[in-house]
């Protein structure tokens, strides 16, 4: 199968009996002096849906969720949100919107417990005192929900420092913290980079409540079988282009990592690709450079 034949950019095999995205991007385009780094670049995020951006080192992946927080702004190509075409400038034009991104080094503060992290910037104070002392038992108490409700079960304490915790904890706060502005769509980069298996587990299933939720995730992961666990669609980019788009069922392995790699499906190198990756996850697309 070549990428031409995957599923169409419009997403017409995606979730939702054909309802629009929640985010469209036509065209997207962005450019460093004379480096090109995203070229006419297509993407449809559905509600309820975990998309997976995946693409060699340097394919354009941070780029691109860049123009979509507003980190970096495209130079070219347009944003649809909710319906309505959105200019996102900043990255608060983007959290506005309703989009979250939680980053690879997650911006946690080690000494601080888990409730002072997921409620930094953003603190409660209690009704009848608006000037007053923060109001710390219902944070505590709203922490302690919102970690119930997404199951994470393995933290002894709220008012653990983040210091203290796994990787997949503070993996699982920083996803919780994301979610506290109500988002509709969650970007995770490389949330399983550092992670042992269990882990990876633990931050795969959190995934799949965010998709439970209704929440859009777009997932970028080097590790095409966390990829293949969780995602629903997989678009790949390849030096800054739309380089195919998948089901993410196990029969579309070799053609992913044949559009990873620019072979042909059907040659015998992007099958032994596949095999390796298979046998060795992300063997082959091996993280080399953090984003
Ligand atoms: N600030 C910048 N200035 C110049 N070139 C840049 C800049 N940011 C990214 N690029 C270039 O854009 C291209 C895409 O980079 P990007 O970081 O988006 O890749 P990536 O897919 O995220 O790779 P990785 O998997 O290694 O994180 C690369 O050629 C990179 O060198
Ligand atoms: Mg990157």
């Amino acid at each position: 199968m070549t990428p031409a034949a995957a599923v169409s950019p419009s997403g017409a095999s995606a979730p939702g009996g054909g309802a629009p995205p929640l985010l469209r991007l036509r065209g997207i385009t962005k450019t460093f002096g004379a480096v090109r780094a995203l070229d006419d670049v297509n993407l449809d995020v559905h509600a309820g849906e975990v998309v997976a951006l995946v693409g060699d080192n340097g394919a354009g992946k941070s780029t691109l969720i860049k123009t979509i927080s507003g980190a970096g702004p495209a130079n070219g190509g347009t944003i649809t949100f909710d319906g309505s075409q959105v200019h996102v400038r900043s990255p608060q034009d983007s959290a506005g919107l309703g989009i979250a991104v939680v980053y690879q080094d997650l911006a946690l503060c080690d000494n601080l417990d888990v409730v002072e992290n997921l409620y930094l910037g953003r603190e409660e104070r209690g009704h009848n005192q608006p000037f007053s002392r923060l109001d710390e038992v219902a944070m505590e108490q709203h922490a302690i929900e919102l970690l119930e409700e997404l199951q994470v079960k393995t933290l002894a304490s709220v008012r653990t420092e983040v210091g203290m915790l796994s990787g997949g904890q503070r993996q699982s706060v920083a996803i919780a913290r994301s979610l506290l502005g109500e988002p509709k769509i969650v970007i995770l980069d490389e949330p399983t980079a550092a992670l042992g298996v269990a882990q990876t587990a633990q931050v795969l299933a959190l995934v799949a409540r965010l998709k439970e939720r209704g929440l859009g995730v777009i997932l970028i992961s080097h590790n095409l079988s966390d990829v293949f666990e969780v995602a629903d669609r997989i678009v790949v980019l390849r030096l800054g282009r739309n380089g195919g788009e998948f089901p993410a069922t196990a029969d579309q392995r070799q053609a992913v990592v044949a559009a990873i790699t620019g072979l042909s499906a059907e040659s015998p190198a992007a099958a032994a690709a596949a095999a390796a990756e298979a046998a060795a996850p992300s063997a082959l697309t091996k993280k080399e450079a953090s984003s």
